[in-house]
């Protein structure tokens, strides 16, 4: 039987993680165009700083996906630890097979602490995502509006 492993990334995951991380934003419909180089520099620094804790998704040695992620340092509740999962990600391969819910399952028992929250922003051009996070769980607690000032 394939065992998901959850292992914390390393220097040579970090261009895995970049081209990972690009294919993210395309398929939740961000609006960046931030290239594979920036991300690169991006979880380099996450990783030298330990800003942000990158883990790798793994089966049998092949990396299936990634989690980014940080305890909170304002939570809601200073006394109920929180971790804020800041990207998700199943290699496009290997989804609706249950990888995901397995994945979120271990990071629960692994990243989370007792009695702990997680908290997480998922994009409105995302439903997909929605319907993920709903079927493992997650209530909506609140919605983050935005509104750019025209320019000059
Ligand atoms: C969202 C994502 C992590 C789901 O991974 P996955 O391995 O396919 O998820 P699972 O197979 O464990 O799905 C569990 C349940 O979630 C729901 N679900 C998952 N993907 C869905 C989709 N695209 N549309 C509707 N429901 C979905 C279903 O209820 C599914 O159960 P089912 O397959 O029995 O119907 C994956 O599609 C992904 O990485 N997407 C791009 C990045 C992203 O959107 N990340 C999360 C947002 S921050």
């Amino acid at each position: 039987m394939s065992v998901l492993m959850l292992r914390p990334a390393r220097e040579d995951d970090i261009r895995t993680l970049a081209v990972l991380n690009r294919q993210l934003l395309d398929d939740e419909g961000h609006p960046t165009d931030i290239a594979i180089p920036e991300l690169i520099e991006r979880h380099r620094v996450w990783l030298s700083t330990k800003e942000w804790h990158q883990d790798i998704l793994e089966i049998e040695g092949h990396v299936v996906g990634y989690i980014v992620h940080a305890l909170n340092p304002y939570p809601l509740d200073p006394a109920i630890p929180e971790r804020f999962v800041r990207q998700f990600f199943i290699d496009r391969a290997y989804r609706r097979q249950g990888l995901g819910r397995d994945a979120f399952d271990l990071f629960m028992e692994t990243r989370v602490a007792p009695g702990g929250r997680v908290t997480l922003d998922v994009l409105e051009s995302n439903p997909g995502g929605q319907a993920f996070w709903a079927s493992v769980g997650c209530r909506p607690f609140f919605h983050r509006m935005e509104l750019t000032r025209p320019a000059d």
